[in-house]
């Protein structure tokens, strides 16, 4: 039996708000969980955010390890957003900050892939997931909980997108959700909204 944590993301949210005009920070009056909203007018945007995420991720997974608490579920990244919308290229962005040589691909024919990479000589892993095809809640459940027991095993980042297949919301998640800018496939502007469940 894997322990939860809660996990907050605050460091990136700080991270974020000093590099970027582009934030916006509020509470979500119907959950009382904090949010940030974050303005990205281009895919190289997108990937820098992602790389940061990842940053977090790790630092996140460094404390853990230093307290000795491997045991901990590390937060699951949950990528929801319309087809399109950057989910696949925000998982590039995090690719490059977990030292991840191999391109990354969406994996929707795949449906999971796995990858693995170094930072500062330490391994680490990331698990991606598209469980779009997946129409059939029962099956999206299967491969949700196979996947998130390898990367809990190989202390893996695990991306997923299209958790709204799920018959569940994964709890201790960074919930990533793109939206498209206002003139949709005309320009290259995404909004992301983070926040925890
Ligand atoms: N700011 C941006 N961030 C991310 N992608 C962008 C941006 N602007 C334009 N794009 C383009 O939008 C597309 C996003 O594709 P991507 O595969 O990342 O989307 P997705 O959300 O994973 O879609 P799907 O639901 O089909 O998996 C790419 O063609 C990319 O070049
Ligand atoms: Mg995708």
């Amino acid at each position: 039996m894997v322990e939860s944590s809660p996990m907050g993301i605050e460091k990136v949210s700080k991270s974020l708000r000093q590099n970027s005009e582009h934030v916006d920070s509020f509470t979500d009056q119907s959950t009382g969980i904090g949010v940030q909203k974050i303005f990205l007018t281009t895919v190289e945007e997108t990937h820098i955010v992602g790389a940061k995420l990842a940053r977090a991720w790790l630092a996140t997974k460094r404390k853990l390890q230093d307290q000795s608490n491997n045991k901990k579920i590390l937060p699951i990244f949950l990528l929801t957003g319309d087809l399109g919308t950057g989910k696949t290229n925000l998982v590039k962005g995090i690719g490059q900050s977990l030292g991840i040589n191999e391109p990354i691909t969406s994996p929707s024919f795949a449906l999971a892939q796995h990858y693995k990479g170094h930072v500062a000589g330490q391994p680490t892993a990331l698990v991606h997931v598209d469980l779009y095809r997946l129409e059939n809640q029962e099956t999206a459940d299967e491969l949700f909980a196979q996947e998130e027991e390898e990367a809990h095993l190989m202390r893996a980042l695990l991306a997923v997108e299209w958790p709204e297949r799920l018959s569940f919301t994964p709890k201790n998640s960074w919930k990533l959700q793109l939206n498209f800018g206002h003139e949709k496939f005309i320009n290259t502007k995404r909004e992301l909204i983070i926040s925890t469940t």
